[in-house]
Protein backbone atom coordinates (compact mmCIF):
# COMPACT_ATOMS: atom_id res chain seq x y z
CA UNK A 1 0.00 0.00 0.00
CA UNK A 2 1.55 3.42 -0.75
CA UNK A 3 1.43 6.21 1.83
CA UNK A 4 2.68 9.57 2.14
CA UNK A 5 6.72 9.16 3.25
CA UNK A 6 5.69 11.06 6.86
CA UNK A 7 2.15 9.22 6.82
CA UNK A 8 2.60 9.38 10.68
CA UNK A 9 3.84 12.90 11.16
CA UNK A 10 0.72 14.78 8.82
CA UNK A 11 -2.03 15.82 11.10
CA UNK A 12 -5.09 13.52 11.42
CA UNK A 13 -7.11 12.81 10.19
CA UNK A 14 -6.43 12.98 6.35
CA UNK A 15 -7.54 11.56 3.29
CA UNK A 16 -5.04 9.80 0.71
CA UNK A 17 -5.26 8.96 -2.67
CA UNK A 18 -2.66 6.90 -4.49
CA UNK A 19 -2.87 8.14 -7.80
CA UNK A 20 -0.90 5.91 -9.51
CA UNK A 21 -3.44 3.18 -9.19
CA UNK A 22 -6.47 5.69 -9.78
CA UNK A 23 -4.29 5.83 -13.41
CA UNK A 24 -4.08 2.03 -13.00
CA UNK A 25 -7.64 1.44 -12.44
CA UNK A 26 -8.44 3.85 -15.38
CA UNK A 27 -6.54 2.22 -17.73
CA UNK A 28 -7.63 -1.12 -16.97
CA UNK A 29 -11.07 -0.07 -17.10
CA UNK A 30 -10.57 1.54 -20.77
CA UNK A 31 -8.56 -1.53 -22.04
CA UNK A 32 -11.69 -3.45 -21.12
CA UNK A 33 -14.47 -1.36 -22.61
CA UNK A 34 -12.98 -2.66 -25.77
CA UNK A 35 -15.39 -2.12 -27.80
CA UNK A 36 -16.10 1.28 -30.48
CA UNK A 37 -20.01 0.72 -29.05
CA UNK A 38 -19.40 1.59 -25.37
CA UNK A 39 -18.28 4.48 -23.49
CA UNK A 40 -17.30 4.75 -19.96
CA UNK A 41 -18.62 8.17 -17.84
CA UNK A 42 -17.07 8.60 -14.25
CA UNK A 43 -19.87 8.87 -11.79
CA UNK A 44 -18.30 12.41 -10.12
CA UNK A 45 -20.79 11.57 -6.93
CA UNK A 46 -18.39 9.08 -5.78
CA UNK A 47 -15.80 11.69 -5.42
CA UNK A 48 -15.49 15.29 -6.59
CA UNK A 49 -12.34 16.29 -5.68
CA UNK A 50 -10.27 18.60 -8.50
CA UNK A 51 -7.12 16.53 -8.62
CA UNK A 52 -9.04 13.68 -8.78
CA UNK A 53 -11.78 14.78 -11.43
CA UNK A 54 -8.50 16.00 -13.19
CA UNK A 55 -6.70 13.13 -13.23
CA UNK A 56 -9.90 11.21 -15.03
CA UNK A 57 -9.81 14.31 -17.38
CA UNK A 58 -6.83 12.97 -18.73
CA UNK A 59 -8.54 10.22 -20.80
CA UNK A 60 -11.06 10.07 -22.79
CA UNK A 61 -14.04 9.91 -20.44
CA UNK A 62 -17.76 11.33 -20.07
CA UNK A 63 -19.33 12.37 -16.65
CA UNK A 64 -22.75 11.62 -15.18
CA UNK A 65 -23.59 14.25 -13.02
CA UNK A 66 -26.80 14.78 -10.10
CA UNK A 67 -26.86 18.29 -9.39
CA UNK A 68 -26.27 21.57 -11.13
CA UNK A 69 -23.28 22.27 -8.64
CA UNK A 70 -21.43 18.85 -10.16
CA UNK A 71 -22.19 20.13 -13.72
CA UNK A 72 -20.72 23.16 -13.16
CA UNK A 73 -17.75 21.88 -11.43
CA UNK A 74 -17.20 19.46 -14.57
CA UNK A 75 -17.11 21.89 -16.75
CA UNK A 76 -14.72 23.89 -14.62
CA UNK A 77 -12.43 21.02 -14.84
CA UNK A 78 -12.53 20.62 -18.45
CA UNK A 79 -14.65 18.07 -19.55
CA UNK A 80 -16.66 18.49 -22.55
CA UNK A 81 -20.27 19.52 -22.42
CA UNK A 82 -21.57 17.22 -24.87
CA UNK A 83 -19.71 14.32 -22.88
CA UNK A 84 -21.74 15.14 -19.60
CA UNK A 85 -25.10 13.24 -18.63
CA UNK A 86 -27.52 14.63 -16.16
CA UNK A 87 -29.76 12.53 -14.03
CA UNK A 88 -31.44 12.84 -10.27
CA UNK A 89 -34.78 12.75 -9.20
CA UNK A 90 -35.55 15.62 -8.26
CA UNK A 91 -33.74 18.66 -10.80
CA UNK A 92 -34.61 22.18 -10.17
CA UNK A 93 -35.81 24.89 -12.83
CA UNK A 94 -32.61 25.98 -12.41
CA UNK A 95 -30.33 23.01 -12.53
CA UNK A 96 -32.63 22.49 -15.75
CA UNK A 97 -31.73 25.81 -17.26
CA UNK A 98 -28.29 25.34 -16.50
CA UNK A 99 -27.95 21.73 -18.44
CA UNK A 100 -30.32 23.36 -21.59
CA UNK A 101 -27.59 26.44 -21.23
CA UNK A 102 -24.47 24.01 -21.64
CA UNK A 103 -25.65 22.15 -23.99
CA UNK A 104 -24.83 18.63 -22.08
CA UNK A 105 -25.57 15.17 -24.37
CA UNK A 106 -28.34 14.07 -22.43
CA UNK A 107 -30.52 15.14 -19.19
CA UNK A 108 -31.89 11.77 -18.09
CA UNK A 109 -35.65 12.80 -17.02
CA UNK A 110 -37.07 10.49 -13.94
CA UNK A 111 -40.68 11.19 -14.51
CA UNK A 112 -43.11 12.31 -16.84
CA UNK A 113 -43.92 15.49 -14.55
CA UNK A 114 -40.06 16.48 -15.06
CA UNK A 115 -40.40 15.50 -18.98
CA UNK A 116 -43.19 17.94 -19.11
CA UNK A 117 -41.07 20.46 -17.15
CA UNK A 118 -37.96 20.12 -19.11
CA UNK A 119 -40.01 20.58 -22.05
CA UNK A 120 -41.70 24.18 -21.15
CA UNK A 121 -38.41 25.57 -20.21
CA UNK A 122 -36.53 24.21 -23.53
CA UNK A 123 -39.47 26.16 -25.22
CA UNK A 124 -38.64 29.25 -23.14
CA UNK A 125 -35.29 29.25 -24.27
CA UNK A 126 -35.83 28.20 -27.36
CA UNK A 127 -34.48 25.29 -27.89
CA UNK A 128 -35.16 21.50 -27.75
CA UNK A 129 -32.91 19.44 -25.82
CA UNK A 130 -32.02 15.97 -25.88
CA UNK A 131 -33.01 14.13 -22.81
CA UNK A 132 -32.78 10.02 -21.75
CA UNK A 133 -35.86 8.75 -20.32
CA UNK A 134 -34.59 6.67 -17.14
CA UNK A 135 -36.43 3.33 -16.78
CA UNK A 136 -37.03 1.63 -12.94
CA UNK A 137 -36.96 -1.59 -14.58
CA UNK A 138 -37.86 -2.79 -11.49
CA UNK A 139 -34.88 -5.31 -10.80
CA UNK A 140 -33.79 -5.67 -7.39
CA UNK A 141 -30.11 -5.77 -7.71
CA UNK A 142 -29.34 -7.72 -4.14
CA UNK A 143 -27.10 -4.93 -2.60
CA UNK A 144 -27.38 -2.62 0.78
CA UNK A 145 -31.39 -1.51 0.48
CA UNK A 146 -30.06 2.40 0.90
CA UNK A 147 -28.13 1.99 -2.65
CA UNK A 148 -30.87 -0.58 -4.11
CA UNK A 149 -32.31 2.03 -6.64
CA UNK A 150 -34.19 -0.13 -9.90
CA UNK A 151 -37.30 -1.44 -8.11
CA UNK A 152 -41.22 -0.26 -7.92
CA UNK A 153 -40.14 0.67 -4.11
CA UNK A 154 -37.39 3.47 -5.25
CA UNK A 155 -38.27 6.86 -6.35
CA UNK A 156 -36.36 6.78 -9.49
CA UNK A 157 -36.57 5.81 -13.27
CA UNK A 158 -40.32 5.77 -14.83
CA UNK A 159 -42.07 2.21 -14.90
CA UNK A 160 -41.59 0.31 -18.07
CA UNK A 161 -44.96 0.34 -19.71
CA UNK A 162 -44.95 4.24 -18.95
CA UNK A 163 -41.75 4.25 -21.02
CA UNK A 164 -43.55 2.71 -23.88
CA UNK A 165 -46.82 4.99 -23.74
CA UNK A 166 -44.52 8.24 -23.14
CA UNK A 167 -42.40 7.57 -26.63
CA UNK A 168 -45.66 6.55 -28.39
CA UNK A 169 -46.95 10.11 -27.05
CA UNK A 170 -43.82 12.51 -27.72
CA UNK A 171 -44.59 13.91 -30.61
CA UNK A 172 -46.98 16.69 -28.92
CA UNK A 173 -43.93 17.77 -26.95
CA UNK A 174 -42.35 20.11 -29.53
CA UNK A 175 -38.50 20.67 -27.35
CA UNK A 176 -37.31 17.71 -26.08
CA UNK A 177 -35.51 15.22 -28.42
CA UNK A 178 -35.61 11.78 -26.96
CA UNK A 179 -32.27 10.35 -27.68
CA UNK A 180 -32.43 7.19 -25.81
CA UNK A 181 -32.63 5.23 -22.03
CA UNK A 182 -31.00 4.99 -18.97
CA UNK A 183 -30.87 2.74 -16.19
CA UNK A 184 -29.03 2.00 -12.78
CA UNK A 185 -30.50 -0.56 -10.79
CA UNK A 186 -28.00 -0.10 -7.85
CA UNK A 187 -24.81 0.08 -6.29
CA UNK A 188 -21.94 -2.04 -4.61
CA UNK A 189 -23.20 -4.72 -7.13
CA UNK A 190 -21.10 -7.68 -7.24
CA UNK A 191 -22.66 -10.73 -8.84
CA UNK A 192 -22.32 -10.56 -12.53
CA UNK A 193 -26.27 -12.20 -12.80
CA UNK A 194 -27.46 -9.20 -11.59
CA UNK A 195 -25.86 -7.40 -14.66
CA UNK A 196 -27.28 -10.24 -17.27
CA UNK A 197 -30.79 -9.63 -15.64
CA UNK A 198 -30.46 -5.88 -16.49
CA UNK A 199 -29.44 -6.68 -19.93
CA UNK A 200 -32.17 -9.13 -20.51
CA UNK A 201 -34.83 -6.03 -19.17
CA UNK A 202 -33.47 -3.47 -21.26
CA UNK A 203 -33.41 -6.06 -24.62
CA UNK A 204 -36.97 -6.81 -23.62
CA UNK A 205 -37.68 -3.27 -23.41
CA UNK A 206 -35.43 -1.85 -26.85
CA UNK A 207 -37.30 -4.40 -28.52
CA UNK A 208 -40.64 -3.81 -27.32
CA UNK A 209 -39.80 -0.06 -28.80
CA UNK A 210 -38.25 -1.18 -31.66
CA UNK A 211 -41.72 -3.31 -32.59
CA UNK A 212 -43.46 0.57 -32.73
CA UNK A 213 -40.71 1.60 -34.85
CA UNK A 214 -38.79 3.34 -32.13
CA UNK A 215 -35.03 2.88 -31.94
CA UNK A 216 -32.15 4.81 -30.28
CA UNK A 217 -28.84 5.77 -31.14
CA UNK A 218 -28.59 6.54 -27.29
CA UNK A 219 -28.53 3.67 -24.63
CA UNK A 220 -27.02 4.49 -21.01
CA UNK A 221 -26.79 1.07 -18.42
CA UNK A 222 -25.97 3.00 -15.35
CA UNK A 223 -23.30 1.69 -12.94
CA UNK A 224 -23.35 -0.22 -9.72
CA UNK A 225 -19.93 -2.13 -10.35
CA UNK A 226 -18.89 -3.06 -6.69
CA UNK A 227 -15.27 -3.18 -5.44
CA UNK A 228 -13.83 -5.98 -2.92
CA UNK A 229 -13.86 -4.07 0.13
CA UNK A 230 -12.66 -7.10 2.27
CA UNK A 231 -9.08 -7.47 0.06
CA UNK A 232 -7.83 -4.22 -1.44
CA UNK A 233 -4.65 -5.21 -1.40
CA UNK A 234 -5.88 -8.92 -3.58
CA UNK A 235 -8.00 -6.63 -5.47
CA UNK A 236 -7.15 -3.15 -5.55
CA UNK A 237 -8.75 -3.19 -9.45
CA UNK A 238 -11.83 -4.96 -10.07
CA UNK A 239 -12.01 -7.15 -12.76
CA UNK A 240 -13.57 -5.13 -15.80
CA UNK A 241 -13.21 -7.85 -17.92
CA UNK A 242 -16.09 -9.69 -16.57
CA UNK A 243 -18.16 -6.92 -16.19
CA UNK A 244 -18.24 -5.95 -19.90
CA UNK A 245 -18.17 -9.41 -21.19
CA UNK A 246 -21.59 -9.12 -20.02
CA UNK A 247 -22.56 -6.52 -21.58
CA UNK A 248 -20.67 -7.50 -24.92
CA UNK A 249 -22.77 -10.74 -25.11
CA UNK A 250 -26.02 -10.26 -23.49
CA UNK A 251 -27.06 -6.83 -24.48
CA UNK A 252 -28.32 -6.65 -28.05
CA UNK A 253 -28.01 -3.15 -28.92
CA UNK A 254 -28.65 -1.55 -32.81
CA UNK A 255 -25.23 -1.07 -34.35
CA UNK A 256 -25.28 2.45 -34.36
CA UNK A 257 -25.90 2.43 -30.82
CA UNK A 258 -23.78 3.92 -28.21
CA UNK A 259 -23.48 2.33 -24.93
CA UNK A 260 -22.63 4.78 -22.15
CA UNK A 261 -21.45 3.39 -18.47
CA UNK A 262 -21.86 5.16 -15.11
CA UNK A 263 -18.93 3.79 -13.32
CA UNK A 264 -18.26 5.34 -9.96
CA UNK A 265 -16.95 3.33 -7.28
CA UNK A 266 -14.85 1.14 -9.53
CA UNK A 267 -13.07 3.72 -10.40
CA UNK A 268 -11.99 5.81 -7.22
CA UNK A 269 -12.72 3.43 -4.40
CA UNK A 270 -9.55 1.85 -3.67
CA UNK A 271 -7.63 4.28 -4.22
CA UNK A 272 -8.39 6.02 -1.32
CA UNK A 273 -7.74 5.65 2.47
CA UNK A 274 -8.65 7.64 5.29
CA UNK A 275 -6.00 7.82 8.10
CA UNK A 276 -6.15 8.48 11.62
CA UNK A 277 -5.00 8.72 15.01
CA UNK A 278 -5.68 6.72 18.34
CA UNK A 279 -6.37 9.28 20.60
CA UNK A 280 -7.38 6.69 23.70
CA UNK A 281 -8.27 3.51 24.16
CA UNK A 282 -10.61 1.96 26.79
CA UNK A 283 -12.03 -1.39 28.13
CA UNK A 284 -15.57 -1.84 29.11
CA UNK A 285 -16.66 -5.30 31.07
CA UNK A 286 -17.80 -6.16 27.02
CA UNK A 287 -15.81 -4.21 25.23
CA UNK A 288 -12.12 -2.82 24.31
CA UNK A 289 -12.42 0.17 22.34
CA UNK A 290 -9.97 2.25 20.30
CA UNK A 291 -11.04 6.12 20.17
CA UNK A 292 -9.41 7.74 17.16
CA UNK A 293 -9.38 11.30 15.49
CA UNK A 294 -11.49 10.60 12.81
CA UNK A 295 -15.25 10.42 12.73
CA UNK A 296 -18.04 9.43 10.95
CA UNK A 297 -18.11 13.15 9.89
CA UNK A 298 -15.15 12.16 7.46
CA UNK A 299 -16.81 8.89 6.62
CA UNK A 300 -20.37 7.82 7.12
CA UNK A 301 -20.00 4.65 4.88
CA UNK A 302 -20.08 2.84 8.20
CA UNK A 303 -22.77 4.21 10.33
CA UNK A 304 -25.34 4.69 7.12
CA UNK A 305 -24.87 1.50 5.52
CA UNK A 306 -23.00 -0.01 8.04
CA UNK A 307 -20.40 -0.66 5.62
CA UNK A 308 -17.73 -2.73 5.99
CA UNK A 309 -14.04 -0.96 5.34
CA UNK A 310 -11.17 -2.75 6.69
CA UNK A 311 -9.12 -1.25 9.39
CA UNK A 312 -5.18 -1.34 9.43
CA UNK A 313 -2.81 -0.16 12.33
CA UNK A 314 0.49 1.20 10.17
CA UNK A 315 2.17 1.68 13.89
CA UNK A 316 1.76 -1.91 15.18
CA UNK A 317 2.34 -5.32 14.51
CA UNK A 318 2.21 -6.55 17.93
CA UNK A 319 -0.72 -9.55 19.04
CA UNK A 320 -4.32 -8.58 17.39
CA UNK A 321 -7.15 -7.92 19.42
CA UNK A 322 -10.53 -7.30 19.15
CA UNK A 323 -11.62 -3.72 19.22
CA UNK A 324 -14.50 -1.19 18.28
CA UNK A 325 -13.16 1.12 16.55
CA UNK A 326 -14.67 4.22 17.42
CA UNK A 327 -14.36 8.33 16.20
CA UNK A 328 -15.37 11.13 18.30
CA UNK A 329 -19.08 12.00 17.38
CA UNK A 330 -21.69 12.37 19.71
CA UNK A 331 -23.41 9.64 18.37
CA UNK A 332 -23.04 5.59 19.17
CA UNK A 333 -23.46 5.11 15.35
CA UNK A 334 -19.92 6.98 14.97
CA UNK A 335 -18.26 3.29 14.64
CA UNK A 336 -15.86 2.71 11.84
CA UNK A 337 -15.10 -1.39 12.75
CA UNK A 338 -17.21 -3.20 15.32
CA UNK A 339 -15.29 -5.91 16.40
CA UNK A 340 -11.90 -5.33 14.09
CA UNK A 341 -9.34 -7.39 14.85
CA UNK A 342 -5.96 -5.20 15.04
CA UNK A 343 -2.34 -5.64 16.07
CA UNK A 344 -3.10 -4.42 19.83
CA UNK A 345 -3.50 -0.50 19.89
CA UNK A 346 -2.33 2.24 21.91
CA UNK A 347 -2.82 6.20 21.91
CA UNK A 348 -0.67 7.60 19.06
CA UNK A 349 -0.73 4.37 16.80
CA UNK A 350 -1.57 5.54 13.19
CA UNK A 351 -4.61 3.14 11.84
CA UNK A 352 -5.84 3.63 7.92
CA UNK A 353 -9.36 3.01 7.04
CA UNK A 354 -9.04 1.11 3.37
CA UNK A 355 -11.27 1.67 -0.11
CA UNK A 356 -12.45 5.07 0.80
CA UNK A 357 -11.78 6.75 -2.36
CA UNK A 358 -15.70 6.82 -3.34
CA UNK A 359 -18.31 8.13 -1.14
CA UNK A 360 -15.71 8.58 1.57
CA UNK A 361 -14.77 12.33 1.69
CA UNK A 362 -17.29 13.57 -0.52
CA UNK A 363 -20.00 12.73 2.11
CA UNK A 364 -18.59 14.38 4.75
CA UNK A 365 -19.98 16.70 6.94
CA UNK A 366 -19.42 19.39 9.89
CA UNK A 367 -21.51 18.03 12.08
CA UNK A 368 -20.18 18.97 15.52
CA UNK A 369 -18.53 22.14 13.85
CA UNK A 370 -15.96 19.44 13.11
CA UNK A 371 -12.96 20.65 10.36
CA UNK A 372 -12.75 19.26 7.21
CA UNK A 373 -9.62 16.64 7.29
CA UNK A 374 -7.01 17.24 4.67
CA UNK A 375 -6.71 15.41 1.77
CA UNK A 376 -2.82 14.42 -0.07
CA UNK A 377 -2.67 12.92 -3.75
CA UNK A 378 0.37 10.52 -4.49
CA UNK A 379 1.26 12.62 -7.36
CA UNK A 380 1.95 15.89 -5.12
CA UNK A 381 4.01 14.37 -2.35
CA UNK A 382 6.51 11.77 -1.80
CA UNK A 383 5.56 8.30 -0.80
CA UNK A 384 6.41 4.91 0.10
CA UNK A 385 5.26 1.27 -0.12
CA UNK A 386 4.24 0.75 3.35
CA UNK A 387 4.61 -3.28 4.39
N1 LIG B 1 -25.37 6.47 -12.10
C1 LIG B 1 -26.35 6.89 -11.28
C2 LIG B 1 -27.57 7.44 -11.85
C3 LIG B 1 -26.17 6.78 -9.89
O1 LIG B 1 -27.14 7.21 -9.09
C4 LIG B 1 -24.97 6.25 -9.37
C5 LIG B 1 -24.76 6.13 -7.93
C6 LIG B 1 -23.98 5.84 -10.27
C7 LIG B 1 -24.21 5.95 -11.64
C8 LIG B 1 -22.65 5.30 -9.83
O2 LIG B 1 -22.78 4.10 -9.16
P1 LIG B 1 -21.45 3.28 -8.73
O3 LIG B 1 -20.73 2.83 -10.00
O4 LIG B 1 -20.60 4.18 -7.92
O5 LIG B 1 -21.98 2.16 -7.93
N2 LIG B 1 -23.28 6.52 -1.09
C9 LIG B 1 -23.47 5.13 -1.42
C10 LIG B 1 -23.56 4.90 -2.90
C11 LIG B 1 -24.65 5.70 -3.55
C12 LIG B 1 -24.70 5.52 -5.05
C13 LIG B 1 -25.53 6.58 -5.67
N3 LIG B 1 -25.65 6.47 -7.08
C14 LIG B 1 -22.35 4.31 -0.80
O6 LIG B 1 -21.49 4.87 -0.10
O7 LIG B 1 -22.31 3.09 -0.94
Amino acid sequence: MRLPVNYNRLETPYYFYDIELLNETIEAALSACNNNNFRIHYAMKANANSQILETINRYNIGIDCVSGNELKKALECGFNSSDIVFAGVGKSDKEIQLAINSGIHAINVESEEELEVVNTISGEMNRVTDIALRVNPDIDAGTHKHITTGTDHNKFGISIPDIIRINEESDKLKNINIIGLHFHIGSQINGMDTFIKLCSTINSVQNDLLNRGIVFNHLNVGGGLGIDYDNPDKTPIVNFNDYFDVFSSHLKYPHKQIVHFELGRSITGQCGSLITKVLYTKNTSRKRFAIVDAGMTDLIRPALYNAYHKIENLTSSAIKLRYDVVGPICESSDCFGKDAIIPETKRGDILCIRSVGAYGQVMASQYNLREPAMAYYSDMIETINHK
